[in-house]
């Protein structure tokens, strides 16, 4: 890529030693002095677009703060890297990859070029057979082998493969078949699949096998148990495999090996990375749930996110913006984590789901020139829905002596209206945020009588920031923006980081000495063990753990 010789390494371009200084000028300031210095800077430091709305007032800024973390972002060759990644180039270099997420939702008269083929007609020929195959599940014209209806769906995958459909299936499942179940399988560990299919009819099930590559251990061990109680459910005669199997997956070789129809395979692309394909096929299992057009809805909520991200100007630009903060935060406050916190509770699965987005893409420490890098790169996501949190790690937010910044998520209105249920849930997302900015100080908890002694105990130091998305309601399309929104916000990080975030090289080594370890585990007589002192030991008292009766 031609931006990449001409990008400096991050701490010798002049906006990050800017920022540096500035940090040193500002860091003494608490969110108390700033508000106080400009009455308008809640309604100032916001930013709208597709329908989210986004409050970044709460964050330890000036003016001064955005313009240079603004500066640091064309410094980056952010736009160049967004023109790069939307037009097609193999900017996932170390894989020789195209990073084409956004042409997955693309509308059907769009052109985008890989290896000068236009791959928008194979995306809308793939969602049309998705479509066309939902529409049949859906009303009971695809039968079972015994000739019943198909009531219950198991996702099996793991990754992307999994965390895209799970999370998605959870937020939207207020618009999901409700006499359809539908679960999901993902861990090697036996438990997960014997839970799953515990109260199945295998006459009425039928089976995803979602694998970009269809070789991943756990997903292809399920699935050879899924296999296995299916046709023992049956009576034992394969063909009712082709009726209880299909496949979505960019390995046609392999989905036919294990037995499946490619008839019955739905295809994606190596341009499309795995933490990034939950609109590809790999969203069938959301698409069975929520029907074709609900889907289509998501897909265009995606795609408007998409445009927003890639005309907007920088300083309204919510991917750029959140990106920006999480940068400063990070790089210059010295946050570790950030918490993502959404009140909404059928979003309980997408701080899980971002764990993957973020951390194994931006979690690298190296450079795209591929030197070490001296600064920190992927903060740790996690979270919990509001309020739950509340009343188990929040204490530490406020109190702890760790930064923890965190993205609020609400909407305004419920899915589920319930009495005053709403008001209260959205009372207590924005007094958390007030909480964390103000905080309360010591003369404020003296004049409530507090016992000296119990003084300190009481103040609450505030400072922490925060940013609060708001948007309508939790629709099909506000998930597919909200995705969105983080897939760019995880693109902007790796631009300002030099880093790639659409490789993970970091997975192979543990599933390469695994697949080392299972003989040593399984064959009757113990191979010679060539591990250090600890692992060979953990190997033998396995075994012998594992005979005693
Ligand atoms: O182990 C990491 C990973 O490669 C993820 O990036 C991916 O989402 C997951 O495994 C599953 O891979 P597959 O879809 O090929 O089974």
């Amino acid at each position: 890529m031609s931006t990449k010789s001409v990008i400096k390494p991050l701490t010798q371009r002049q906006a990050w030693k800017s920022l540096g200084a500035h940090h040193k000028k500002i860091s003494k300031l608490h969110l108390r002095e700033l508000f106080a210095a400009d009455k308008q800077r809640g309604e100032k430091m916001t930013a709208e677009a597709a329908g989210l709305f986004l409050d970044y007032s709460k964050n330890r800024i000036t003016a001064e703060t955005l313009k240079l973390l603004l500066q640091l972002a064309k410094e980056s060759g952010l736009r160049g890297r967004m023109d790069a990644m939307f037009r097609g180039d193999k900017i996932n270099f170390t894989e020789n990859r195209a990073v084409l997420h956004t042409a997955l939702r693309a509308p059907r008269n769009a052109k985008i070029f890989v290896d000068g083929k236009n791959v928008v007609p194979d995306v809308h020929a793939v969602l049309d057979k998705l479509t066309a195959f939902a529409k049949r599940i859906r009303s009971g014209a695809w039968k079972g082998h015994t000739g019943k209806r198909i009531k219950s769906i198991v996702n099996i995958g793991i990754g992307g493969s999994d965390l895209g459909p799970v999370m998605d299936y959870e937020a939207l499942k207020h618009y999901a078949k409700r006499d359809m179940k539908f679960v999901f399988v993902s861990n090697v560990d036996g438990a997960d699949f014997v839970e799953a299919v515990h109260d199945l009819d295998p006459a009425e099930t039928l089976f995803i096998v979602s694998s970009k590559t269809f070789t991943t251990q756990e997903t292809m061990t399920n699935a050879e148990s899924a296999r296995d109680w299916l046709l023992k459910g049956l009576g034992g005669n394969k063909n009712a495999v082709a009726k209880h199997f299909v496949a979505v997956s960019t390995n046609a070789e392999k989905v036919s090996a294990f037995g499946i129809d490619t008839a019955n395979m739905f295809g994606f692309w190596d341009w499309v990375g795995g933490r990034y394909s939950m609109d590809s096929a790999i969203g069938l299992s959301t698409m069975l749930a929520i029907g074709p057009e609900n889907y289509l809805a998501m897909l265009a909520g995606f795609h408007e996110l998409d445009e927003h991200f890639r005309t907007a100007p920088f300083e309204k630009n919510l991917p750029v913006l959140m990106a920006l903060l999480s940068v400063w935060n990070t790089n210059f406050l010295g946050a570790e984590t950030i918490a993502v916190l959404p009140y909404e509770n059928y979003l309980k699965r997408f701080p899980a789901y971002l764990q993957q987005l973020t951390m194994e893409s931006n979690g690298k420490h190296v450079t795209l020139a591929g030197t070490k890098v001296n600064y920190e790169t992927s903060p740790i996501y996690w979270g919990e829905p509001g309020t739950n949190g509340q009343h188990s790690f929040y204490q530490l937010i406020h109190q702890g002596t760790r930064l923890i910044p965190c993205d609020f998520i609400a909407f305004a209105k419920a899915l589920t209206p319930l009495g005053r249920h709403h008001d209260i849930l959205l009372a207590n997302v924005f007094a958390q945020s007030e909480a964390l900015a103000f905080g309360k100080t010591a003369a404020e908890v003296r004049a409530e009588n507090v016992p000296a002694a119990l003084v300190p105990h009481k103040v609450f130091e505030g400072n922490r920031p925060s940013n609060t998305i708001l948007a309508d309601k939790l629709t099909p399309a506000v998930l597919g923006k909200l995705v969105a929104l983080y897939e760019h916000i995880v693109f902007v990080q790796g631009a300002i980081w030099s880093v790639n975030p659409f490789d993970q090289w970091g997975v192979e080594l543990g599933k390469a000495l695994a697949q080392r370890i299972v003989p040593e585990l399984e064959n009757k007589t113990l191979p010679p063990l060539k591990h250090d002192s600890s692992t060979n030991n953990l190997i033998r008292r396995y075994r012998k753990m594992k005979s005693r009766a």
